[in-house]
């Protein structure tokens, strides 16, 4: 599977089947882990067969059988939430390109239980497993309402854009304004609980979609 394809086939699932996660699919995620943590300085931890404790309202309506996780945990502050987020949208598509489902979780579970295991500021989890289902398109706002090009817009900024709406962010807010100019491109995100976080989702989406050789970010570091 492409990444183009795992960009537009993954959608949020909630329900996960009992069905182990195969070996191999477990090592490309530990894998990639390891080198994520290395190059971004993250602590992201990958957790099979344990339960992830959520809300009780989750359960009861619309969740199940979530039983792997990947605890997204890092240093403190504004940069390092970004890069989690960068990282772990690096994540969602390698496990979309292995057929696994996923499922991005801000809050709605008890961080008390994992805490420990985190090893840092715990930003949120990343349940996965076997979907019951693929789950399905989010609604979305147009490209012209996030996005605009000093001058002629070129294909590798629609494509970034496009594949950045098709991004999962905190309750679909897709509060975030893409601009460019030069091969120069600022991401930014309306200020919120979760704003940080999906600054780096939407960034590593529209590099997916852009590709990197054809842009650099304006806050490259
Ligand atoms: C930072 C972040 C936090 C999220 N937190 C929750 C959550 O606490 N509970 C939940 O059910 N979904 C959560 N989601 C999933 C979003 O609701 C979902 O990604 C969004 O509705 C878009 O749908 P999609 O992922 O299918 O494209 C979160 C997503 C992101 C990116």
């Amino acid at each position: 599977m492409t990444i183009w394809e795992a960009i537009e086939e993954r959608h949020t699932v909630r329900q996960f089947t009992d069905e182990a996660v195969e070996e191999e699919a477990l090592e490309a995620l530990q894998e990639r882990i390891r080198a994520l943590n290395a190059e971004f300085g993250l602590k992201l931890s990958l957790h099979a067969n344990e339960e992830l404790q959520l809300w009780p309202g989750m359960t009861l309506f619309f969740s199940s059988g979530v039983e792997n996780f990947i605890l997204l945990a890092g240093p403190h502050g504004s940069k390092a939430a970004e890069r989690v987020g960068y990282c772990g949208a690096n994540l969602l598509l390698l496990a979309q390109q292995e057929g696994i489902n996923t499922w991005w979780i801000g809050g709605t579970y008890s961080m008390k239980k994992v805490e420990g295991e985190a090893g840092g500021e715990l930003y949120g989890v990343i349940a996965f497993g076997y979907g019951k289902e693929e789950g399905k398109p989010h609604r979305s706002k147009d490209a012209m309402r996030v996005s605009r090009y000093e001058g002629s817009e070129p294909e590798w900024f629609s494509r970034g854009v496009e594949a950045a709406l098709l991004a999962p962010t905190a309750m679909n807010k897709q509060a975030f304004m893409i601009t460019g100019k030069d091969a120069v491109v600022q991401v930014s995100y309306k200020a919120g609980a979760f704003s940080d976080v999906d600054r780096g989702i939407i960034k590593y989406f529209f590099e997916q979609g852009a590709g990197k050789e054809n842009f650099r970010f304006a806050d490259a570091e």
